[in-house]
């Protein structure tokens, strides 16, 4: 193997690195274009063709698409120090996220997250249950009977409340709508970084560059004072005083530039996928009758028709509903990894600087582990059928040590927002099936709007 891995055959001529098959793509782009155009039928394609681990080139960089359990586990677990997420995609988008959770690296990611980790104790985040529920009956009273809505802006809007209230606490409800301006164009600008393989460095003043700028320096102005704001050392019971009253082992809490870092990545990772989760959601169940009637039922059957934390074991259908739709569309549809030295996955020699490509999107509709995969079937999650998946079959979150941590947060806001909205109406989709595009989440495009039904 080692001479495998030397590029060397065992008689001494120099050998082509064994390299897993895929497809040798145009000349000079490789497989850039169809990437790009259509990155979730390529990755598909891709799996199917070619099999659990599918090389394939992105111009100059050689790319590799994992999708065997076995060889997720490989990167994202077993050897997992040896793949970084600070690769090119991220590079692109550092004057936003900096140095939080999200793209951290090595040693520096380990302090913070132990720094962090407190801040989404079980305890701590279940006083926030109240929060989701207040923002989703606030959003939908303002809905009336038969009205049309977009239902992602719906459900941003209700996220995006949730997550600025609890990590900011109130005082400074009067700038989430600035933040969330800020937000909408920093987001876009990254969506364009992402398809865009070569770009020009943030200090050249193009008009996207200028705009995304802009954006960054109003989002940091906002979050210095609302830190600057908390120095009081009240403990608000937000997520942000948490982060400032950390300490780590030397007794020093978080710099403010760090502060500023986890609280924009935490702004950002913690609501639009969560309201996307929510968008697939009620797509699906609209287009499932019985299903959304057991979920009304579930919901009415609840003591005082206001869901709370303590009503979460009560929610058994509709904690699968959310799983089955987090299985079929989830929003972070693929996540990437870059390693750092030298490695073999599944028998395959792979070289340093090699992106590592996991698509849950691929995964999670793989016959092998699903039967009738492309079904909406809720009842699929029974505990026996769990205890059989194979664990890296299923990963909305991600997996191994930098596993998603909001991720109970997330659950628990999921099923207590189905939940309320159930409640009180039915959605029924009123454009076109929504067509999956994957831009920095797994946005719909097309038919958002839906029909808003009080129920009776
Ligand atoms: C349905 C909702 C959510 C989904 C599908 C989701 C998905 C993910 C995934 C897949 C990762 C790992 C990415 C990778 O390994 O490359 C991740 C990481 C992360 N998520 Fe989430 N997430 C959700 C909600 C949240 C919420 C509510 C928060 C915070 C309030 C959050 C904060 C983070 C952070 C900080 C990381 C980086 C963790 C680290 O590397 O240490 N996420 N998320």
């Amino acid at each position: 193997m080692a001479a495998a891995l030397n590029g060397m055959g065992g008689d001494g001529r120099s050998a082509v690195r064994r390299r897993p098959p895929g497809p040798s793509g145009e000349r000079l782009l490789g497989s850039l274009r169809e990437f790009a155009a259509d990155t979730l039928g390529f990755a598909t394609r891709l799996a199917r063709e070619y099999g659990e681990v599918a090389r394939f080139r992105l111009v100059n960089r050689e790319a590799w698409l994992l999708s065997s359990p076995a060889a997720v586990e490989r990167v994202l677990v077993e050897n997992q120090r040896n793949y970084v997420k600070h690769t090119f995609f991220w590079r692109k988008v550092d004057a936003i996220f900096g140095k939080g959770l999200l793209t951290n690296e090595g040693e520096d990611w380990r302090r913070q997250r132990r720094l962090v980790q407190p801040a989404f104790h079980h305890d701590r985040i279940a006083e926030y249950a109240r929060v989701m529920v207040d923002y989703a009956i606030d959003r939908v009273d303002g809905w009336r009977d038969g009205e049309e809505r977009d239902i992602r802006h719906e459900m941003t809007s209700i996220t995006f409340r949730i997550v600025s209230k609890t990590l900011f606490d109130s005082e400074v409800a009067g700038d989430v709508a600035e933040i969330g301006v800020a937000f909408d164009t920093g987001i876009e600008e990254i969506a364009r970084r992402i398809r865009r393989p070569v770009l020009l460095p943030d200090w050249v003043p193009t008009k996207g560059n200028r705009r995304y700028r802009s954006a960054v320096d109003r989002m940091d102005r906002l979050v210095y004072r609302i830190i600057a704001e908390h120095r009081d050392g009240r403990d608000r019971g937000d997520l942000l005083s948490a982060l400032m009253q950390a300490r780590d082992e030397e007794g020093r809490p978080m710099s403010e530039e760090q502060l500023r870092d986890e609280t924009i990545t935490m702004l950002l990772a913690g609501h639009e996928t969560t309201a996307l989760a929510l968008t697939w959601t009620w797509y699906l169940v609209s287009q499932h009758p019985e299903v959304a009637e057991r979920l009304e039922a579930e919901a009415d059957a609840l003591a005082d028709g206001r869901p709370g934390i303590e009503d979460l074991p009560r929610l058994p259908f509709t904690e699968r509903v959310v799983k089955e739709s987090m299985r079929l569309y989830p929003p972070a549809y693929s996540f990437g990894r870059e390693a750092l030295e030298d490695d073999e996955i599944l028998g395959w020699p792979v070289a340093a600087g090699t992106t590592l490509f996991v698509f849950p999107w691929v995964l999670h509709r793989d016959a092998r582990f699903y039967s009738e995969p492309l079904a909406f079937a809720p009842d699929r999650w029974t505990a026996e059928f769990e205890r059989t998946l194979p664990r890296l079959a299923y990963l909305p979150f991600g997996a191994g040590p930098r596993m998603c941590i909001g991720r109970e947060f997330a659950r628990m806001e999921l099923a207590l927002i189905v939940a309320t909205i159930a409640q009180r109406f039915r959605i029924e989709w009123a454009s076109e099936r929504p067509i999956p595009m994957a831009s920095i989440t797994l946005r719909p495009t097309g038919g958002l709007r839906a029909v808003v039904r009080r129920r009776g």
